[in-house]
């Protein structure tokens, strides 16, 4: 378990610039892009997220952090229906920016190795499309249980591999050789769009990443598969 590891980056301070960088040109059509690709059904993968973490947000006291938010889309999700206080974070300025014209939720600049944030005093953490490019994996997960309360719950929208041979040769096909084209039209920026799908690629099936979860301290680790597999929702419990 290490972290995301972009061509030409070799630590993960370099891996990190890298990966703040690359957001930092795409921010400005980063929603465009996604809603695009996916066919929009990036909204749905949130939506679900937000329908499984329902009882924690409909608690006035509950605290809730979504890392790595980028534009903001997971936190205005999580934040219609709660109750529960919703921030932001993420490290990268250009993304924040344009988060903060879409929602008025807090949202502050931090790496999510480093939270600013004291111990145990969160009751859910989220993180969508955000995780796999971490440039430490097991540093990620530690961070997240030691924010979280005892009882806090950990929830992790990520890209995976469908299970499906037929359907996994299909999405590969797309996602290496048509996506990074019109991701890079969109964008303007093709190196993007070829990282998305090697990121995806290298980063750890959902058995893996489930057992990770276990292995750094978190319990009642269960994930499930979203469209076929092409992204997994996992969720501890610290
Ligand atoms: C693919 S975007 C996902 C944005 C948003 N969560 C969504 O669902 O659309 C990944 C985000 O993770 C952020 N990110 C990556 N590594 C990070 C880190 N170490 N600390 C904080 N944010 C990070 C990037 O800046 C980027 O905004």
């Amino acid at each position: 378990m290490k972290g995301t590891s972009p061509a030409g980056a070799h630590s993960e301070q370099e891996a990190a610039a890298w990966v703040r960088g690359m957001f930092g040109r795409v921010a400005h059509r980063y929603d465009l892009a996604n809603h695009l690709l996916s066919f929009n059904i990036d909204r749905h993968w949130r939506a679900h997220t937000v329908r499984r973490v329902r009882e924690i947000l409909a608690r006035p006291d509950a605290r809730v952090l979504d890392i790595c938010c980028g534009t903001g889309d997971l936190v205005i999700a999580l934040e219609k229906p709660a109750r529960a206080r919703v921030l932001g974070s993420d490290f990268c300025h250009p993304m924040l920016t344009a988060a903060r014209g879409k929602t008025s939720a807090p949202l502050f600049e931090s790496d999510a190795l480093r939270l600013p944030i004291a111990d145990a005093s969160l009751d859910l953490i989220t993180a969508a499309f955000g995780f796999r490019n971490l440039a430490n994996y097991e540093a990620g997960l530690r961070e997240m249980l030691r924010v979280l309360k005892p009882g806090g719950t950990a929830a992790i929208l990520e890209f995976s591999t469908p299970p499906n041979a037929v359907f996994r040769a299909l999405y590969h096909f797309y996602s290496r050789r048509i996506l990074p084209w019109i991701g890079g039209a969109i964008s303007g920026s093709r190196d993007a769009y070829l990282y998305l799908p090697e990121s995806v690629r290298k980063f750890p099936g959902a058995s893996v990443l489930a057992e990770d979860m276990r292995n750094v301290g978190f319990g009642d680790v269960g994930y499930e598969y979203l469209t076929g597999g092409i992204v997994a929702l996992h969720m501890g419990v610290k």
